[in-house]
């Protein structure tokens, strides 16, 4: 294998990708599952999950299904204990499964900001222990996270969002220091605007979609697709010396005036 190939295969790997039935998730899951990873697609969303993976597998792609909801640590534990017999450990994790809802602060109460802490931060950390003593075995590992631009910048009200994706940031700067004598990085992406069932309401909001697009210097929303290559990197052996970083991806959302 060429030099080039060998930085970015992930032959052996086994990956698991939360929230990944759907949306970017599933663009990051097809991307990892290519590039030569056994590939752990996770949903609560259960007949997706599955057409998600009679898809993977009808290409020659290697998958299995994890059923769990990510807040719940006994399901997530018990899940992938049974999965991971057959698979073997984790060796690279994407945290992506998230919801996200639009409205003035002051318009929430404290279960509906509580909800998206839970899924966010507690969703991420839960998942996240139960792959780190695999990863400190094998003396090797790759967290990702799924930060969003709304730690940058904000366009529509979701402050309880973007304070749980800080807090999912920060967990992932802290990771990296403390996982790296392991061998074992850490790092996020963090992208801007992205057409998927998410931000469909924002899309389908004809001035909305066209300001957003005039804001962004290559003049268009991301497709998932955009998040496939810095994924693979990410995931693979040429980025075993990048860790506490966050790769934004949002088209130059940052620099027009
Ligand atoms: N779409 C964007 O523009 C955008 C921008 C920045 C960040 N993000 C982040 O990217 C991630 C993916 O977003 P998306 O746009 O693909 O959304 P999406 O709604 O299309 O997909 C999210 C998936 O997560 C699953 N999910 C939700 N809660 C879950 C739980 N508790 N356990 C397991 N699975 C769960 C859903 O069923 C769904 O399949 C999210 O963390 C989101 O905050 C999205």
């Amino acid at each position: 294998m060429s030099n080039l190939a060998q930085w970015f295969s992930l032959e052996g790997k086994v990956a698991l990708v939360t929230g990944s039935a759907r949306g970017l998730g599933w663009a990051m899951a097809q991307a990892l599952a290519e590039a030569g990873a056994h590939i752990i697609i996770n949903d609560i969303n259960e007949s997706a999950l599955e057409k998600s993976a009679r898809d993977l597998s009808a290409r020659g792609l290697q998958v299995s299904t994890a059923r769990f909801d990510v807040t719940n640590e006994k399901e997530v534990n018990d899940v992938l204990a049974d999965v991971t017999v057959r698979t073997g450990s984790v060796d690279i994790l994407i945290n992506s499964a998230g919801v996200q809802n639009r409205k003035y602060f002051i318009d929430y109460d404290l279960d509906e900001i509580r909800k998206l802490m839970e899924i966010h931060y507690f969703g991420s950390a839960n998942v996240t222990r139960a792959v780190i003593p695999g990863m400190q075995a094998k003396k090797d590992g790759r967290l990702i996270f799924v930060s969003s631009l709304s730690l940058k910048s904000m366009r529509v009200p979701m402050a309880p969002y973007a304070a749980a994706k800080g807090a999912l940031t920060a967990l992932m700067n802290a990771l990296a220091m403390e996982l790296g004598p392991w061998g074992i990085t850490s790092n996020a992406i963090a992208p801007g605007f992205f057409i998927t069932e998410m931000s469909r309401k924002l899309v389908e909001d004809k001035e909305f979609k066209s300001y957003i697009d005039s804001r962004i210097a290559l003049k268009r929303w991301g497709d998932p697709k955009d998040l496939q290559a810095a994924v693979v990197f990410l995931a693979g052996p040429g980025a075993s010396y990048y860790t506490g970083q966050v790769i934004e991806m949002n088209g130059g959302i940052l620099t027009t005036v």
